[in-house]
C-alpha cells in the first residue's frame, strides 16, 4: 500500500443508509463540497430529489440508480442496538446487511462504466472480544454473532471486487455524536451523574468521532489505491473505565455508578455481552500509512468537538 495515494474526488456519489447518522452527515459534507448525492431508499423517492428507490430484500434496484455514478457508500443496515437480540432481530440484522450488499456489488457489475470505488460498511465487531490484544487489518476475525455479520457482510461484496472494483470494507469503531448512536444514548444518564463503567471496565472501547468519521470516508474515496479493510476508529482506543471517566469529566458530573457485568446479562443478553463487555482494541493502521491525520485523535478533545463543550 502507498503513502502518498493518487487521488480523484468522486463527483458523483451513491449512497444506502444516508438517512443515518453517518449517511446524513456524510450527506451534508459531500454536498457542501459540490458532489452529488444520490440517496439510494426503500420508499418512493421525494418528488424534485436526487432519491432513487431499491427493494434490497425483493433485490430490486433502479438501472438509473449506478448513471453516472463514481463511487458508491453501503452504509444500510438494521440498528443493531435497538433491542435484545432475539432470534428474529439477529436474523434482521444480519440479512438486511446481506442482501442489500450483495445486491449492490451483483448489480454495479453489469453496467459500464463502473463505478471506481465501493466503500462498505463493516464494523471492528469483525475482531470479536480480544482482551488486551490489539487487532490491525491483518488480524483475523473473531468469534460470536457480530464477527460473524460481518465477515459475511465484508464476503457480500466479492461479485464487486472480482469485477476489478477497488472495494474498501470499512471497518467502523463506535462513531461519537451528539446526534444519535451509543454517545447519545450515554447522554442523558451521564448528565444525571448516573453515568459509570460496565462490568470491570478494563474492555477495550475503538471509537471514533463522527466528525473525523466523515473526513475518513472522504480520504477513502479520493484516494484510488486504498482497499480492502480499513479500521475506522482513532488511534487512541480506550478501557471502557476510562470512557466513563473522560465523558464524566467532559459534562463535569461524576460517572461511578458500575453496572456488573450479571446486570448487563439480564438487561441485555447477548447484545449486551457483545456491545458493551467485550474488548476490542482496533488500530487504524490503514489509515495512518495513507497520511490520514485525525482533527480529534483523543476522547476528550473527540468529545469535546462532538458535544460542543
Ligand atoms: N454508528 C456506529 O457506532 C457504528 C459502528 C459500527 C458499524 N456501524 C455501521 O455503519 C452503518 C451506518 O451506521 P449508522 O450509525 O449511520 O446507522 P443508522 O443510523 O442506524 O442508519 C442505518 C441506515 O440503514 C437503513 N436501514 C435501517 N434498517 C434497515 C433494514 N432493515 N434494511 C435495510 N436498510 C436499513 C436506514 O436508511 P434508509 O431508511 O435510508 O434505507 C438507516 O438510516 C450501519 O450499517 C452500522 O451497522 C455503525
Amino acid at each position: 500500500m502507498s503513502t502518498s495515494p493518487a487521488t480523484a474526488v468522486p463527483k458523483r456519489v451513491l449512497m444506502t443508509g444516508a438517512s443515518g447518522l453517518v449517511g446524513s452527515a456524510l450527506s451534508a459534507c459531500l454536498v457542501a463540497k459540490g458532489q452529488q448525492v444520490v440517496p439510494l431508499v426503500r420508499r418512493p423517492p421525494r418528488p424534485g430529489s436526487r432519491e432513487i428507490e431499491w427493494d434490497p430484500v425483493q433485490g430490486r434496484i433502479d438501472v438509473d440508480a449506478f448513471q453516472g455514478v463514481d463511487a458508491i457508500v453501503n452504509l444500510a443496515g438494521e440498528n443493531i442496538a435497538a433491542g435484545r437480540w432475539t432470534a428474529s432481530r439477529k436474523k434482521t440484522i444480519l440479512e438486511s446487511r446481506l442482501q442489500g450488499t450483495r445486491l449492490l456489488a451483483e448489480a454495479m457489475t453489469r453496467f459500464e462504466p463502473r463505478p471506481r470505488a465501493f466503500i462498505s460498511a463493516s464494523a471492528v465487531g469483525y475482531y470479536g472480544h480480544r482482551g488486551e490484544e490489539q487487532v490491525s487489518e491483518d488480524s483475523p476475525a473473531g468469534c460470536g454473532f457480530l464477527a460473524e455479520v460481518c465477515r459475511r457482510w465484508e464476503q457480500a461484496t466479492t461479485a464487486a471486487r472480482d469485477a476489478g472494483v477497488r472495494v474498501v470494507l470499512l471497518r467502523l469503531g463506535i462513531v461519537l455524536s451528539a446526534r444519535g448512536g451509543a454517545l447519545a444514548r450515554m447522554l442523558t444518564p451521564a448528565k444525571l451523574g448516573l453515568g459509570g463503567p460496565f462490568g470491570s471496565g478494563c474492555q477495550w472501547m475503538s471509537w471514533i468521532g463522527l466528525t473525523d468519521l466523515v473526513r475518513c470516508v472522504e480520504h477513502l474515496l479520493a484516494n484510488d489505491v486504498l482497499s480492502g479493510p480499513v479500521n475506522a476508529v482513532s488511534p487512541h482506543p480506550v478501557t471502557n473505565a476510562e470512557f466513563a471517566a473522560t465523558l464524566g469529566k467532559v459534562l463535569g458530573r461524576p460517572a461511578i455508578l458500575r453496572m456488573p457485568a450479571m446486570a448487563v446479562n439480564l438487561l441485555f443478553g447477548e447484545m449486551g455481552r457483545e456491545l458493551l463487555l467485550a474488548s476490542t482494541r482496533a488500530e487504524p493502521s490503514r489509515l495512518l500509512s495513507t497520511g490520514f491525520c485525525f482533527a480529534h485523535p483523543d476522547l476528550t478533545s473527540a468529545l469535546r468537538a462532538e458535544l460542543s463543550v
